[in-house]
């Protein structure tokens, strides 16, 4: 359907048809919070939201004869233009774009001047990955615009770098790879540290509730998080000079550092957190109970790594207690965004509308939720 619309939005801006279109999703991570920067492993899965993305080549010329690349975007406001090859972010949202499109070079694809066209039913500045899905459907249709077509591992790698090396946002890999590389039907158990990557047969169904809380502050103190699990990683090889990465830390190791506070409850969670998603992995293929796993995982996101809100939970504990629910946690960096709620369909269709009616009486404003399933990562759509 919205190969469709991107498809006339770039004909109606350019007057020409694209030459390929992709598209990629949102993400919710299951469990493996704050982990992927320690070398842990991560369990997401794309969400029914997708961006889709339409490319051809403008052949415009800019100043000084360089090459010009433009974008519109159905839902990001004002159009973009800028010279193909500018290594600059400028603070725009077109950022994203020329970012993604300097890495599809680096993978083989032309450094032309290119046309884009951007639609997306992904919620922006939510905490669902609108960024990664963006940069992931631009790498992937700038690529099958000139026919290359390299594993989906190293689209996900170039949509990291245009992020982090050109916008300039300091991630970890889950976003992009989470958005690159799920499958319909299945959780993605990456390790991040090898960047091995499994399919984990995922059956249930998650609420997402977005508690609506503007984004500036988790950036700010997501990179203070970075810094803190980067000391006590230095603090830890005093002790154990071979130690791989913070996730590879043991309890025992932990125990004996005496490591100074706050960076004793970072590595605590960083630690248990891992294990969590060893333990829900084996729990998922051995159809157990998983549910306690991820309450225990929210409860060590708010009181060791410190980065909930009280609105995130206040869904939480709403929600545990509810038949057809197995566990409930905040997804992603938080400070904000979004809590999930796992379980059954039925039950989950129910607390949804009671979630939100709770939450505007209790906060004042308004939530949003929206049910999914796990759906496919990225894919080309169409290829002229
Ligand atoms: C954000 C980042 C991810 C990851 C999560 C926390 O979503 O983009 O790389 O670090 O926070 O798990």
């Amino acid at each position: 359907m919205s190969v469709h619309r991107v498809s006339e939005l770039f004909a109606l801006a350019y007057g020409y048809r694209p030459r390929a279109v992709a598209s990629a999703p949102g993400r919710v991570n299951l469990i493996g919070e704050h982990t992927d920067y320690n070398g842990g492993a991560v369990l997401p899965i794309a969400i029914a939201q997708r961006t889709w993305v339409a490319i051809g080549s403008s052949g415009g010329g800019g100043e000084h004869g360089r090459l010009r690349s433009r974008a519109v975007s159905r839902e990001r406001g004002e159009a973009g233009e800028w010279c193909a090859g500018d290594c600059r972010a400028s603070g725009v949202w077109w950022d994203y774009v020329a970012g993604s499109l300097e890495q599809a070079h680096a993978l083989g694809a032309a450094r032309d001047g290119r046309d884009v066209a951007v639609v997306s039913d992904v919620p922006m500045g939510a905490g669902l990955s609108s960024s990664a899905a963006l940069e992931v459907a631009t790498v992937l249709a700038a690529l099958a615009a000139d026919r290359v077509e390299p594993p989906l591992r190293d689209v996900a790698l170039a949509a990291h770098r245009a992020e982090s090396e050109y916008v300039g946002v300091a991630c970890g890999i889950m976003d992009q790879f989470a958005s690159a590389l799920c499958a319909d039907g299945h959780a993605l158990l990456l390790h991040c540290d090898s960047r091995v990557a499994l399919d984990v047969p995922f059956p249930r169904t998650v609420l997402i509730v977005d508690t609506a809380t503007p984004r500036s502050l988790r950036l700010s103190a997501y990179g203070t998080r970075r810094s803190e699990c980067d000391a006590a990683l230095a603090f830890l090889r005093s002790a154990e000079p071979s130690l791989a990465s913070l996730a590879q830390a043991t309890p025992e190791l932990l125990e004996r550092a005496h490591l100074p506070a706050p960076l004793d409850r970072r590595a605590r969670h960083v630690v248990s957190e891992t294990a969590r998603v060893a333990a829900m992995v084996e729990a998922l293929e051995a159809r157990r109970p998983f549910g306690a796993l991820l309450t225990t995982s929210h409860m060590s996101l708010r009181d060791d790594y410190e980065c909930s809100t009280p609105e995130l939970d206040w869904v939480v504990d709403r929600s545990v207690a509810r038949a057809g629910v197995d566990g409930a946690r905040l997804t992603g960096a938080g400070w904000g965004g979004c809590a999930i709620v796992v379980g059954e369909e039925a039950g989950l269709e129910m607390l949804g509308p009671e979630l939100l009616q709770g939450f505007a009486t209790a906060w004042g404003r308004d939530a949003r939720v929206w049910r999914t399933t796990p759906h496919v990562g990225a894919r080309i759509d169409l290829q002229g």
